[in-house]
C-alpha cells in the first residue's frame, strides 16, 4: 500500500477524530501559563494537577487528564478535557490561554525518489564551515542515527552548554548518541490523545524513541549537519558526495511527528525542551494547513515567540499549498522558507519508433529492454467509464485487456493526485510503463514502480502527431539520467506555498528561498513505502520546504558559527539582505512550472547567498520588546500580548507604527498617501565607510532616501534613516514590488519593498 494512501485514509481517521465530538467529549487542550519558567518541575507538575484537579473533580481524574508539562521554558500543560472544563480553566489568574491542539503537517511533497547530489549549494560553499558548537534542534520525524550522515569523525566534545539528553527507547540506546547526534527526545502523548495508540493507527514500523521509521526526519536533520559521506547513490543513480549545509553543526533531534503528522501540544513540548536544552537554532520542517491562525492562538508561533526570546533562531517551511495567500509560519520572529529548484534535472527519456526523443523528467533506475506500444489511458476505458475518466488511469478505469503490455499515457486530474498509484493501477493492469502529462509537476522526481516518466505541454504535442500518423506507436523510456547545469534556475517550485502573510501583509511571507526540489540527503532504511519496489535505501531524493527549511537552517547555522553573539533578527537580516533574485541565466528568478515571473510572494528577499550571508556588511536588528511593539501596532490587546507573552504588557501610548518595525524587508499593505518609514542598520565591519543608497522604483510611487549615504567611523554604530514614499497611481488591490539597496562597493544590502497603493491615492 502506499505511504499517500495511508495517509488519505489516516487523514479520514482524524476527521472523524474531530468531528464525532459533542459539548461534554473531551478533547486535547492546551493550557498555557505564561513565560515564567520554574525551577522546579515536579512542584509545577503538582501545581499543574491541583488546577487541573479543580475542574476535574479528584486530583486522581487531574492526573489521568493531564499529558504534558511544560516547565522548563514556559509554564503549562496539555490535558484531555471538555470544552466547559477548558472555559473554566481560561477563567483562572494564572491561566494565560487555553486552546485545542491541532495537527501540523510535515511539509514534503509527495515525490518520494533517489538519489544525487545538491550541486548548486555545494558549489556555494565548500569550506565555510569551522569547527563549530553551534547545535540545532530538530523537530521532526526523528532520526536514523546509524546512518552514515551522522558519523562524528572530527568532532570536539558535546558542548558544555548542552544540557538536553539522549533519552532511549524502541531501537534507539545511549550508543545511537554521539558528538554529532548531541541529543535526542520524542513525544507521542499528544498525538495519541488525538489520534489514537500509535500501534493502532496504521499498520506501520514505527519505533516508540527518536528512531526515525518515516525518512523525513533523517532527511532533514542530515541536510542540516551531515557529515561528508562519499559515493552516496540510490540505485546507482546521480552518484555523488552526500552533506549537510554545516556538517561540523550538532543535531538535538526532537521527534514529535508521527506518520507524517505533529499534534500542536508535542511539538510545544519538544519547543519547551528544546529551549531549555540549549539549542542556537530551531528547524521545523512542518505546520498547520492554511489558514494561518493567528499568531496569539498557533503553537508554534508561541513556542517560536519564546525561542526569539531567549536568542534562538525558529527557521521553519511556509508550506506546499500552491497559491498565494496560503504561506504558513508567518511571524515577523520566524525565519519563513520557500522552495526553489537547483540547477539539475533528472530526465527520463521517451524514444519514439520514429526515432525522435521527447524529454521527459522522473526518478527511474529501471532500464526498459525492448519497444512497447502506446495506448491512452482514454482509450483503454473499462466497460461503463467514460473515456475522460479512464485519462486518469485510476483504480479499476481501465481494460486489461487493452494495457497488457503497453505503455499507458496518463493524464492528471489534479495537481493533488496521487501520481505514484497511477503507476500501480497501470502494473496491476498488466502495462510495462506510463507516460504522465503533467506539465505543472514535471520538475518535481518522482519515483514508480515501473518505467515511468512526466511529461510537459512541449512534449505532448509531438507525442500526440506521432501516434496519429503511427498505426502501431511504439516506444522505449529510458532510465534517469542527471544533467547538471540546468537553466534557467533556481525557480521557484511550483507547490511552495506564497504570501502575502494573512495576519500581518506589512511583514512579507516568505522571507527567503531555498533548495528544495529534489534534494538528495539520507534516509531511514526502515521507510521503505516511498521507494521504488518497495526497496531500503539509505539515501533518498525528495521535495517540499520542508527539503528548503533545513538548508536556510543550516546557513543560519554558519552565520551563527561565525558571529556567535548575533541574535536571532541579526542572523535573519544576514540571510535576508544578501539573497539574489537573479537565476542563472542573470534574469530575475521564474516560478515553476511556466516560469513566469515570480515576486518576493515566492521567494521572500530571494535566493540564498551563504558565502555573503557571512558578512553582510549592515545588519537590520529587533528584539522582543520590538516584536511587543509590532504586534501593539497591528492592533494586539493586552489579552493577546498576554496570551503570546504569558506576560500582562502594556501597549505603548502610540506605538511605533509597524511599517516602522526594523524588519529587514520593507512592507506597507496601505500606503493611502505619501508615507516615511523608519529603519535602523548596525555596522559590522572595522574600517571606516561609506554605504551609498540606490532604490529599485516600485511601479507607481517616487521612493526617495534620507540621508542617502551612511558614513560609519567604527563597528557596532548604528544609523537610522528615512525612506519617503510618495505614490501616484493605486496598484489595482495588488502589491508593487521594489527594493532598497545600500552599497559600500564590498557589500550589497538589499532590501526588498512591498506596497499596496489603495484605489483612493
Ligand atoms: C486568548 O486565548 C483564549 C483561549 O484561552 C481565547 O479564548 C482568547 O480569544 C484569546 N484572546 C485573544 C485576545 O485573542
Ligand atoms: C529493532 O530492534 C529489534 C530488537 O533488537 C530488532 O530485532 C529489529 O530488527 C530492529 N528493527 C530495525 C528496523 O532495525
Ligand atoms: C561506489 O558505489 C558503487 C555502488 O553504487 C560501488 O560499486 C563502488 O565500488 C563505490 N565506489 C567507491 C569508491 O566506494
Ligand atoms: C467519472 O468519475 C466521476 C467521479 O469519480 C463519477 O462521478 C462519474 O460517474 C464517472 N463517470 C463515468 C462515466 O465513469
Ligand atoms: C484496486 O482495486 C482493487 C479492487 O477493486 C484492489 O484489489 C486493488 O488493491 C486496488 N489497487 C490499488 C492500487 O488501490
Ligand atoms: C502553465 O502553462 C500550461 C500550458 O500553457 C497551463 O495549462 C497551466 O495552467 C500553466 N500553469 C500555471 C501554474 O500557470
Ligand atoms: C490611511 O490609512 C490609515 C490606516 O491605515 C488611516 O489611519 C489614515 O487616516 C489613512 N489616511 C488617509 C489619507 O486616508
Ligand atoms: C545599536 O543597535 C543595537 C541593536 O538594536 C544595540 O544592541 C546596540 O547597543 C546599538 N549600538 C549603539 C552603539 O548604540
Amino acid at each position: 500500500m502506499g505511504l499517500t494512501k495511508i495517509l488519505s485514509s489516516f487523514t479520514i481517521l482524524l476527521f472523524i477524530g474531530y468531528t464525532l465530538v459533542n459539548g461534554s467529549t473531551p478533547k486535547h487542550y492546551i493550557v498555557y501559563m505564561g513565560d515564567h519558567s520554574h525551577p522546579n518541575s515536579e512542584s509545577v507538575i503538582r501545581a499543574n494537577h491541583e488546577i487541573l484537579a479543580s475542574v476535574t473533580g479528584s486530583l486522581s481524574e487531574a492526573k489521568a487528564a493531564a499529558l504534558h508539562h511544560y516547565s522548563k521554558s514556559f509554564q503549562g500543560f496539555s490535558a484531555m478535557i471538555t470544552p466547559e472544563q477548558a472555559n473554566q480553566l481560561a477563567e483562572y489568574n494564572s491561566v494565560v490561554s487555553v486552546f485545542e491542539s491541532k495537527m501540523n503537517k510535515l511539509h514534503t511533497t509527495h515525490s518520494w525518489d533517489f538519489l544525487g547530489l545538491d550541486s548548486v549549494y555545494e558549489n556555494n560553499h565548500p569550506t565555510l564551515d569551522t569547527a563549530s558548537d553551534v547545535i540545532v534542534g530538530v523537530i521532526d520525524s526523528g532520526v536514523w542515527p546509524e546512518s552514515e550522515s551522522f558519523k562524528d569523525y572530527g568532532l570536539g566534545p558535546v558542548p558544555q552548554k548542552f544540557k538536553g539528553e539522549c533519552v532511549t527507547g524502541q531501537n534507539f540506546t545511549l550508543a545511537n548518541c554521539n558528538k554529532k547526534i548531541i541529543g535526542a527526545r520524542f513525544y507521542s502523548k499528544g498525538f495519541e490523545a488525538e489520534v489514537g495508540p500509535l500501534e493502532d493507527v496504521v499498520n506501520r514500523i514505527f519505533f516508540r524513541s527518536a528512531g526515525d521509521s518515516d525518512g523525513h526526519g533523517t532527511h532533514t536533520a542530515s541536510t542540516i549537519a551531515g557529515s561528508f559521506v562519499a559515493n552516496a547513490s540510490l540505485f546507482g543513480i546521480a552518484k555523488g558526495t552526500a552533506r549537510g549545509g554545516a556538517p561540523s553543526a550538532r543535531l538535538a533531534i526532537y521527534k514529535a511527528c508521527w506518520f507524517g503528522f505533529c499534534s500542536d501540544a508535542d511539538v510545544l513540548s519538544a519547543m519547551d525542551d528544546a529551549i531549555h536544552d540549549g539549542v542556537d537554532i530551531l528547524s521545523l520542517s512542518l505546520g498547520p494547513d492554511p489558514p494561518q491562525p493567528i499568531y496569539f492562538e498557533n503553537a508554534i508561533s508561541v513556542g517560536a515567540f519564546h525561542a526569539f526570546q531567549n536568542g534562538i533562531l525558529v527557521s521553519a517551511s511556509a508550506g506546499n499549498s500552491i497559491f498565494p495567500r496560503t504561506a504558513c509560519n508567518v511571524a515577523p520572529w520566524i525565519l519563513t522558507v520557500a522552495a526553489s529548484t537547483v540547477d539539475r534535472e533528472f530526465n527520463s527519456n521517451i524514444f519514439l519508433g520514429n526515432s525522435k526523443v521527447l524529454k521527459g523528467s522522473s526518478l527511474n533506475p529501471i532500464k526498459m529492454e525492448q519497444w512497447y506500444g502506446l495506448i491512452y489511458g482514454s482509450a483503454a476505458a473499462a466497460a461503463g467509464v467514460s473515456s475522460t475518466n479512464a485519462s486518469f488511469c485510476k483504480n479499476n478505469t481501465l481494460d486489461p485487456t487493452l494495457i497488457k503490455d503497453k505503455i499507458v499515457i496518463c493524464t492528471i486530474e489534479k495537481f493533488s493526485d496521487e501520481r505514484r498509484e497511477k503507476a500501480i493501477i497501470v502494473r496491476q493492469g498488466g502495462g510495462v510503463g506510463m507516460i504522465l502529462i503533467d506539465h505543472n509537476a514535471k520538475d518535481i522526481g518522482f519515483q514508480f514502480g515501473i518505467p515511468s516518466t512526466l511529461i510537459g505541454q512541449d512534449a505532448v504535442e509531438e507525442l500526440k502527431t506521432y501516434i496519429k500518423t503511427e498505426k502501431n506507436p511504439i516506444a522505449r523510456i529510458y532510465p534517469t539520467t542527471t544533467v547538471l547545469g540546468a537553466k534557467p534556475a533556481p525557480e521557484v517550485a511550483t507547490f511552495s506555498s506564497a504570501g502575502p502573510n494573512i495576519i500581518t501583509p506589512d511583514i512579507i511571507k516568505p522571507d527567503i528561498t531555498g533548495p528544495g526540489v529534489n534534494i538528495l540527503a539520507a534516509w531511514s532504511p526502515s521507510a521503505t513505502e516511498a521507494t521504488v519496489e518497495q526497496r531500503s535505501v539509505n539515501y533518498n531524493i525528495i521535495s517540499g520546504t520542508s527539503m528548503s527549511c533545513p538548508h536556510i537552517t543550516a546557513v543560519a547555522a554558519i552565520v551563527k558559527s561565525h558571529h556567535p553573539y548575533w541574535g536571532p533578527a541579526a542572523i535573519m537580516s544576514a540571510i535576508l539582505t544578501t539573497a539574489t533574485v537573479m537565476d542563472n541565466t542573470h534574469r530575475l528568478i521564474g516560478r515553476d512550472p511556466n516560469g513566469t515571473q515570480a515576486t518576493p510572494f515566492d521567494y521572500g528577499s530571494g535566493h540564498v547567498n551563504p558565502v555573503a550571508s557571512l558578512t553582510p556588511g549592515l545588519v537590520y536588528d529587533f528584539n522582543s520588546q520590538d516584536v511587543l511593539n509590532f504586534l501593539c501596532s497591528n492592533g494586539a490587546s493586552p489579552a493577546q500580548l498576554k496570551n503570546l507573552t504569558g506576560d500582562l504588557t502594556q501597549c505603548q501610548q502610540s506605538p511605533t507604527a509597524s511599517y516602522n518595525f526594523n524588519y529587514p524587508s520593507i512592507g506597507v499593505s496601505n500606503l493611502n498617501g505619501s508615507l516615511s518609514v523608519y529603519r535602523t542598520v548596525t555596522y559590522y565591519g572595522q574600517e571606516p565607510t561609506t554605504y551609498y543608497a540606490s532604490v529599485e522604483n516600485p511601479s507607481g510611487v517616487n521612493v526617495r532616501v534620507t540621508p542617502a549615504e551612511l558614513k560609519f567611523r567604527e563597528g557596532g554604530e548604528n544609523i537610522t534613516f528615512r525612506i519617503d514614499f510618495f505614490p501616484f497611481k493605486n496598484s489595482n488591490g495588488n502589491f508593487v514590488f521594489g527594493a532598497l539597496v545600500w552599497n559600500n562597493g564590498i557589500q550589497r544590502v538589499r532590501s526588498i519593498i512591498g506596497l499596496n497603493v489603495p484605489s483612493k491615492v
